[in-house]
């Protein structure tokens, strides 16, 4: 299906008369929000640039792994209540807008501002003044004020709200009707809209002003990385004095609910983690000394399990497998997994890798788990997918630092 194709079909289906707007709706903030408005009754103009996602959605596919999402699509295409456009100029005059796009840092871990900039340029000839306009990616502090004054200094007169997504990648629609949302306006009209809008769907509203919601996103993702450092960083010690930290951080947790929360080690990863504790580490002139030595440490993990490997094996002569290469335990993103970390490095150490996950679609390299099981000497576990709690991996020595594997030959 051709750009033009799509554009004009849907501009035939009522894109311009559609009760929301989700820019970036094919993404995978974007789906769970778009199927949550939906199953309201609300007929929601899904606008992305991904014209492949787009076209997925359409078919009744979902692109990426969403739990409980199938039902709620299928509900929605038989119900019309989804219109698929990808240009800007078919965004809807009328009814909420709600941008949901990527907001990557750059080279030098710094925001890229400018992207959500160019975004809302890119729209502005085609909104109605007196719109919503609601800001749900991740923002740098101070960007949503920016956003208004800009729109000001352009003359525009749209109401900007900011509301961050907090939803956990894979379960955003169950946790879209269970958890509270955040609100934040740069005038109580945003504010009162924006809030009226998400009790739609949110059991609960809890107002801030911009900057607190920004930064209550930013130190909730940053937050999280610490705690996954605190864990890899105690692992790490307790292996170097040649003891099972499973071991303690279970006696630890047992009926002691101060310690309950400590999560497991692991390869903290993302698209999202390192990302926003790097956003904040650059508005604070990287003084976020935690948040710098989180990401050392979180970073650094798979660098330590390579050097303890190759400390005791000579890796140049010896096949190392890595089971698992998305981000985290069943999905299928992998966008900044640990595992292409892992991959890369040992590239250049072991005499072979190879690589399986049972969820990634998108990699060509992957192997059946059986084949990389059968042909590696070493293997690593890098994601904690359920399915290799028990799997049978032929006693070859694997590295479990999740501490998920039963049955298995750990090396400790
Ligand atoms: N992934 C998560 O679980 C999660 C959770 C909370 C918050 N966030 C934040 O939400 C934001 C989006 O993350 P994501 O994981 O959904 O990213 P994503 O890349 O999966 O989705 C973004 C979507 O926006 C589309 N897009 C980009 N520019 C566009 C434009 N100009 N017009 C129309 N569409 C455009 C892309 O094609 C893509 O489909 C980020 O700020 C992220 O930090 C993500």
């Amino acid at each position: 299906m051709t750009v033009t194709e799509l554009s004009k079909t849907d501009r035939r289906s009522g894109a311009h008369t559609a009760d929301l707007t989700i820019v970036g709706g094919a993404g995978h903030v974007g789906i769970p929000l778009v199927l949550s408005f939906a199953a309201k009754g609300l007929t929601v103009n899904v606008n992305d640039l991904n014209r492949t996602n787009l076209a997925a959605l359409k078919s009744g596919r979902l692109p990426f792994i969403e739990y409980g999402a199938e039902d709620l699509l299928s509900a929605a295409l038989r119900d019309h209540k989804l219109i698929f456009t990808n240009t800007p100029d078919a965004i809807s005059k009328t009814g909420p807008i709600i941008v949901t796009i990527g907001t990557p840092v750059d080279e030098f871990l710094n925001p890229e501002r400018h992207v959500v900039l160019n975004c809302l340029d890119s729209l502005l000839p085609y909104v109605s003044d007196g719109q919503l306009l609601v800001l749900r990616s991740t923002l740098y502090p101070g960007t949503t004020d920016v956003i208004a004054t800009h729109l000001k200094r352009q003359k525009r007169d749209l109401k900007v709200a900011f509301c961050p997504e907090r939803i956990v990648q894979g379960y955003g629609i169950e946790e879209l009707s269970r958890m509270p949302q955040i609100i934040s306006g740069t005038t109580p009209e945003a504010v009162r809209e924006a809030t009226d809008l998400f009790r739609i769907i949110a059991p609960e509203i809890v107002e801030l002003s911009p900057i607190e919601a920004e930064f209550a996103k930013l130190f909730g993702n940053a937050y999280r990385y610490i705690e996954f450092a605190a864990t890899n960083q105690f692992y790490l010690i307790a292996q170097a004095a040649g003891v099972d930290y499973q071991r303690i951080l279970s006696a630890m947790k047992h009926n002691y609910p101060r310690a309950k929360n400590i999560p497991k080690p692991g390869y903290a990863a993302g698209p999202c983690l390192m990302k926003d504790t790097m956003q904040l580490s650059a508005f604070a002139r990287n003084e976020f000394s935690l948040g710098n030595a989180a990401m050392l440490i979180n970073e650094g993990l798979p660098l330590h399990v390579i050097g303890d490997l190759r400390r005791r094996y000579d890796l140049g002569k010896m096949t190392v497998g890595l089971l698992g290469m998305a981000f985290k335990s069943e999905i299928d993103d992998v966008r900044a997994s640990l595992s292409y970390k892992f991959k890369k490095v040992l590239n250049g150490l072991a005499r072979e890798v190879l690589t399986t996950d049972p969820f990634v679609t998108i990699d060509p390299d992957l192997l059946p788990l059986d084949e990389v099981v059968a042909r590696s000497d070493i293997l690593i576990l890098c994601t904690p997918h359920l399915g290799y709690k028990s799997a049978d991996l032929k006693g070859k020595p694997v590295v479990d630092v999740w501490g998920l594997l039963e049955n298995a030959n750990v090396i400790s």
